[in-house]
């Protein structure tokens, strides 16, 4: 039998990457299918939790057996995992949010007619919503982080997530190597997982249903 040890817990999950719209038809976006946050939900549902998965341009279908809030830019994302986040337990950011937002979003079509052999985009930062559950958080509320890395040396790679850890403040940190043909839109991954001092707490490599299971191994271990 499968353990239950998420039992009444509110989990909320965002997956998938966000879209932010340059003109009515196009948008910025990223290769993240959603696929390790769906994992996560599934596997929290599966081991008796109370799941909320905030779809960001999922590739696929979200599963059953939750309750599915669909956001599309990173200040729609924003807006929903705070007002979603207020009663969890605990919160998990594993969709990709765009880092830069076209600065304006034209009302028609840009038209190649009109803007010549060149186009110049300027782009704004978005907020670091992370950041800022972190900074809302409620007491004992867990809230984990992810980090697409493309660095190839293991030190540096580490490196890497624990300045980010300390950045963001997040109780635990998903390190995993993205590239080209790993990490987004492929069906396995391998990830270490880091807590808020930068300390390794876990390591799992395998299908993303496989690493799904590790991380929340290592969210109830923060728990006791
Ligand atoms: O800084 P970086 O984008 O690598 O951080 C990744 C982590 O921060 C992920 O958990 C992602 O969901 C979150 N993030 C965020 N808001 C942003 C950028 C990233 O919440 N604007």
């Amino acid at each position: 039998a499968r353990s239950r040890d998420f039992d009444g817990v509110r989990v909320v999950v965002s997956a998938g990457g966000t879209r932010e719209p340059l003109d009515p038809v196009r948008f910025l976006g990223n290769r993240s299918s959603g696929r390790q946050g769906i994992a996560l939900a599934e596997a929290a549902r599966d081991r008796g939790a109370d799941v909320t998965l905030v779809a960001a341009n999922l590739d696929v279908q979200p599963p059953q057996g939750m309750r599915v809030v669909p956001a599309s830019t990173a200040s729609e994302l924003r807006e929903i995992m705070h007002a979603e986040s207020r009663d969890a337990g605990v919160v998990i950011m594993a969709a990709a949010v765009a880092d830069y937002r076209p600065d304006t979003v034209s009302e028609g079509k840009i038209k190649k007619e009109d803007r010549g052999d060149t186009l110049q985009l300027t782009l704004v930062r978005n907020p670091d919503i992370l950041r800022g559950l972190v900074e809302a958080r409620a007491n004992n509320q867990i809230i984990v982080g992810f980090a697409a890395e493309t660095e190839r040396n293991p030190d540096a790679f580490l490196d890497l997530g624990r300045a980010k850890v300390r950045r963001k403040g997040s109780d635990l940190l998903v390190l995993n190597r993205v590239g080209w043909t790993e990490g987004f839109a492929t069906s396995g991954n391998e990830v270490v997982v880091l807590d808020t001092r930068g300390d390794i707490v876990g390591e799992a490599s395998g299908s993303k249903r496989d690493v799904a299971d590790r991380i929340l191994d290592a969210i109830i271990r923060r728990q006791r």
